[in-house]
């Protein structure tokens, strides 16, 4: 078992003694739903049986230790939790500690250190949230550690907050509470604008859930996430000059359409207009996936990679080269990009029988054109954080 061996590097680090505690959270696949969580409209991410696992202690002193089996390389790292700043260019641990210093803005303060030790079997930097699995990790390690009293849904919006304002990447709830509040088997219908969620079982008959992994590398922080965010805020500026809404999450596509010259840069048109489109696909194919119209499923998802490709812009070669070539495999009911783009991943749905070939395909074309390899995860839909041992 995984967690044994994160344990056992734990007891080498730091010793057996004391109170040890094994916690996991999961990463997460969205379904489809993009670059709407900040926009007020819908997601459909569900959580991932792959994620971070951690084992930590409290300790008597002030000091925090920190470890990970992913960067061996950094050796411990040392800090404390007094003093807690955010530190541009810094390691992992800006995720852990961002997550100390948001329970102590929240009135909830962490006044003794402990030991951690981390090891995550999402790849880094794939796009399926393998910093807001280690956030909402050391949310669930100081809930059971320190006794605050918070729900999950709390963990989620304590994640976003210190990814907001520890870690300056200003993205949307999504990631955190599809990881928070993941339940096996089922995807989470959430409306990013109330934080009203349904849980839709996903029954695949004869399918699988296939990930493919570009491996360009992507930092919220490095791409051109922040950006798409204002290009949205100016549309939704200009748009609220002609029609009364909070969001580009409230418009219909008719809406849209009848007020779009609202917005005078053609650029933010088209970046609200992939908004309010992908926000209305989402709630579509929630609707399909309840009248078990999986093929509809499908094409909306690829109708939302068209839409982040030519109107979001924010796929790149190497994304639109794995779903190009997924759409050309017999048996793909649908494939899209996943996550904020610029690098990461893609989400597919293929039957059970075409599997083999999809990655047998997909990979060999990939190589043939990127010059390097993907790399392919059928993956599994799994529940939120957990207390392992
Ligand atoms: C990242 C952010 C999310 C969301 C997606 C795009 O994963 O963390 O909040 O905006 O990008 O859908």
């Amino acid at each position: 078992m995984i967690w044994e061996t994160v344990l056992a590097k734990f007891r080498e680090l730091f010793g057996d003694e004391g109170e040890i505690g094994v916690y996991f959270a999961p990463g997460r696949v969205n379904l489809i739903g993009e670059h709407t969580d900040y926009n007020g409209g819908h997601v459909f991410p569900c959580a991932l049986t792959i994620g971070t696992y951690g084992v930590a202690r409290k300790r008597e002193d002030k000091k925090l230790r920190f470890y990970s089996m992913n960067f061996e390389e950094l050796g411990v790292i040392e800090s404390s939790v007094e003093g807690l700043k955010p530190e541009k260019e810094a390691d992992w641990t800006n995720y852990p500690k961002g997550v100390i210093w948001a329970f102590g803005e929240k009135g909830m303060k962490v006044d003794c250190g402990m030991d951690l030790v981390l090891f995550g079997n999402i790849p880094n930097g794939s796009g399926l949230s393998s910093s807001a699995s280690v956030e909402v990790l050391t949310g669930a390690i100081l809930r059971d550690m320190f006794g605050f009293e918070v729900t999950n849904q709390d963990l989620a919006l304590i994640g976003q907050y210190s990814e907001n304002k520890f870690n300056g990447v200003n993205c949307g709830i999504m990631d955190q509470f599809a990881i928070a509040m993941g339940k096996a088997g089922h995807a989470i219908f959430l409306d990013t604008a109330t934080l009203k969620y349904e849980y839709a079982p996903i029954k695949l008959e004869n399918a699988k859930i296939v990930i493919s992994c570009s491996n360009k590398k992507r930092g919220l922080g490095d791409s051109k996430y922040n950006e798409r965010r204002s290009e949205c805020e100016s549309a939704l500026a200009q748009i609220k000059e002609v029609i009364e809404i909070n969001a580009l999450g409230d418009l219909t596509e008719e809406q849209f359409e009848e007020h779009k010259d609202a917005i005078k840069d053609e650029v933010c048109r088209r970046r609200a207009k992939h908004a309010v489109y992908e926000n209305q696909r989402t709630v579509k194919a929630v609707e399909a996936l309840k009248n078990n119209d999986i093929a509809l499923f499908g094409e909306l998802m690829n109708a939302s990679h068209v839409s982040l490709r030519d109107d979001y812009e924010v796929t790149g070669i190497e994304l639109d080269t794995l779903v190009e070539e997924a759409w050309k495999v017999d048996g793909v009911i649908g494939s899209r990009m996943t996550g904020a783009g610029f690098g990461g991943c893609t989400v597919s749905i293929v039957k059970d029988e075409a599997v083999d070939n999809f990655i047998e395909k997909v990979s060999a074309a990939y190589k043939e054109k990127i010059g390097y390899a993907a790399d392919f995860y059928v993956v599994e839909i799994g529940d939120g954080p957990v207390k392992l041992a």
